[in-house]
């Protein structure tokens, strides 16, 4: 079983290749992999820059150059339910693309033909996070994420999309990882801890947290992997 473990920044899999330790690198593509046997297990790690594009691009590699069968991605997400502040941990249970708009035509925003509003997470994925979450004694929650290609830093913007997709928090890549592992049969799972509210306070939170953020959310895929490779799947 080669497992994906992916992020956008590369804050976001600096604790992850700290774990691991050693590495071979892989110039591929535009971008860096990291391959590495960890338990008697191969991943493939890498971050893929910021956006949609980036991440589709990443994650699509990750499956068909790199032979990955589950992918785990680890980073920081904005906040749009009250009840979660900066460090919290959220799991997406489905994603939304919140800035894909043919309104124009009658569809719903988030859709188009032939696609789906909603790319749903892998539910064993979800039920191991749950196990893991009490394990650790951490809670956290599972809830809607939407992804588009803008650093949300607006209040009225947030609630729209809150409001839209019903989402729970939102960030720059999981849908389009979402979409590519739904195409390619791969199961995923979306992890995020919060960095900042997507509202005008949202960068100067964001530079604040992004570290400590990043570091909650790769703390907790590590602890993912660890019980993948137990289980020797
Ligand atoms: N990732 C972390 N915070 C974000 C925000 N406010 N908007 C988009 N992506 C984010």
């Amino acid at each position: 079983m080669k497992i994906a473990i992916m992020g956008a920044m590369p804050e976001e899999i600096a604790p992850i290749l700290q774990k691991i330790g050693s590495y071979k690198t892989i110039d591929y593509a535009g971008n860096r992999y990291y391959e590495a046997t960890y338990k008697n297990s191969e991943l493939v790690i890498a971050y893929s820059k910021i956006g949609k594009v980036f991440s589709t691009l990443t994650a699509t590699t990750m499956i068909e150059h790199f032979g990955a069968e589950i992918l785990l991605f680890s980073g920081v997400a904005g906040a749009i339910s009250p009840e979660l502040k900066v460090s919290d941990l959220i799991v997406a249970t489905k994603l939304a693309q919140h800035d894909l708009d043919i309104t124009a035509f009658g569809h719903p925003y988030g859709y188009v033909p032939e696609g789906s509003v909603f790319v749903a997470a892998d539910k064993e994925l979800l039920e191991l996070s749950k196990r893991v979450a009490s394990s650790m004694k951490k809670s956290i929650k599972e809830g809607v994420i939407a992804t588009g290609d803008q650093f949300v830093a607006n209040e009225e913007r947030k609630n729209w999309i809150g409001s839209i997709f019903g989402a729970d928090a939102l960030e720059m890549e999981g849908a389009s990882v979402a979409v590519v592992c739904n195409a390619l049969n791969v199961p995923f799972f979306i992890l995020r801890s919060i960095s900042d509210a997507a509202d005008m306070d949202a960068s100067f939170s964001f530079d604040e947290f992004l570290l400590t953020s990043a570091n909650e959310s790769a703390e907790f895929v590590m602890k993912m992997v660890d019980e993948l490779v137990n289980k020797n799947i």
